[in-house]
C-alpha cells in the first residue's frame, strides 16, 4: 500500500495528495502528526509545498529522520517560483541514502500573499492548468520512473532558503490580531507546531512558528494580521474540504 504523507497549510498539497490517492490508492497521512513507522507503507510519497526556495521545516525534518529503503517519490508543488527545491529535495535523500525515484514539481495557486494580492484570474488560470501536470506526475510515479537531478550550474537560491530559514521562528512576531477575533480558537488547533495559545482572554504567539501561514489563511474572521496590514484576501484551495486539511485520510 501507498503511504503519501502530506503537509499543507491552504491545501493544495492535500489536493495533490487526494488526487494521487484516488489514482494509486494508499493512505494520506498528515506529517506533522504522523507517529508511526513509515515501512508499514510499500511506497512512500510526500507532498509538500516549496517554502522559501526549499522545503517546509517540519517536511525536511520528516526526510532527515526517515529510515527506510522504500522507493521513495516527492512531489512539491510551488507558487511560480520553482528555484532549486526540487534538486534541494533530491540531494537530501541522496545523502540520506533513501531510496529516492523521483522529485517533481506542480506550479499552484501563490499562498506566500502577505504583502501583495494575486489577482482572481491568476489563481484561476493556475488552477485550471494544474490537472494535467498532476496527471502527469501520478503516471510517472505509477510507472516507477526514476528521475535523477542534476546539480544546477549556478544555485543562488540554496543558500538564500537556508539563511531564511534561520528566521522563520520570527515571523509570528509580526502577526497581531484584529477585533474582529470571536476567540473560536480554530488557530490554537490547527497551528502544526503548538505555537500559538490562548492566554487571559488573548490569543498569543510564541516562538516556534515554521511560516506555515495555516493561521493567516484559514482563520474563518481574518482576523489575524500581518504588520497591521488590512489585507483582506485568503486563500484556500476549492477542490479540497478545509476541514480535511491537518487529517489522515486512512
Ligand atoms: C513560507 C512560504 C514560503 C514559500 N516560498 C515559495 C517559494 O520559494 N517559491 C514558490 O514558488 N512558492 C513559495 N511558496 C508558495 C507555496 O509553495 C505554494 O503556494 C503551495 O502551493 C502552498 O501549498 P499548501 O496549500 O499545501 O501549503 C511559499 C509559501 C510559504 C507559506
Ligand atoms: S482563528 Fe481567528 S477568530 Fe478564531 S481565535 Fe484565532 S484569530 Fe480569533
Ligand atoms: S503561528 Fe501560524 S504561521 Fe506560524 S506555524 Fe503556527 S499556524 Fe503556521
Amino acid at each position: 500500500m501507498n503511504g503519501i504523507f502530506y503537509f499543507s497549510s491552504t491545501g493544495n498539497s492535500l489536493h495533490i495528495a487526494e488526487q494521487i490517492r484516488a489514482e494509486l490508492g494508499g493512505e494520506i497521512r498528515f506529517i506533522p502528526k504522523f507517529k508511526g513507522d513509515v515501512n508499514v507503507y510499500d511506497k512512500l510519497i510526500i507532498v509538500s509545498p516549496t517554502h522559501s526556495f526549499g522545503l517546509p521545516t517540519l517536511v525536511y525534518d520528516f526526510i532527515i529522520n526517515l529510515k527506510s529503503a522504500r522507493p521513495l517519490y516527492i512531489v512539491l508543488n510551488h507558487g511560480g517560483m520553482r528555484t532549486n527545491a526540487p534538486y534541494f529535495a533530491y540531494q537530501l535523500c541522496k545523502e540520506k541514502g533513501l531510496n529516492i525515484r523521483s522529485v517533481q514539481d506542480v506550479m499552484m495557486p501563490e499562498i506566500y500573499t502577505l504583502t501583495f494580492s494575486q489577482p482572481k484570474w491568476a489563481t484561476k488560470m493556475v488552477l485550471r492548468k494544474a490537472p494535467e501536470r498532476i496527471k502527469s506526475v501520478i503516471e510517472v510515479i505509477k510507472d516507477d520512473v526514476e528521475i535523477v537531478i542534476s546539480k544546477p550550474k549556478k544555485d543562488k537560491w540554496t543558500p538564500k532558503h537556508l539563511e531564511n530559514r534561520k528566521i522563520w521562528h520570527t515571523l509570528a512576531k509580526d502577526f497581531s490580531v484584529t477585533e474582529a477575533c470571536n476567540n473560536c480558537k480554530k488557530c490554537v488547533r490547527i497551528c502544526p507546531t503548538n505555537n500559538i495559545k490562548f492566554r487571559d482572554g488573548n490569543i498569543v504567539f510564541g516562538d516556534k512558528c515554521v511560516a506555515c501561514l495555516s493561521c493567516y489563511h484559514r482563520c474563518p474572521e481574518k482576523a489575524i494580521v500581518y504588520l497591521d496590514k488590512k489585507k483582506k484576501d485568503r486563500y484556500i484551495n476549492p477542490f479540497i474540504q478545509e476541514k480535511n486539511i491537518g487529517t489522515d485520510q486512512v
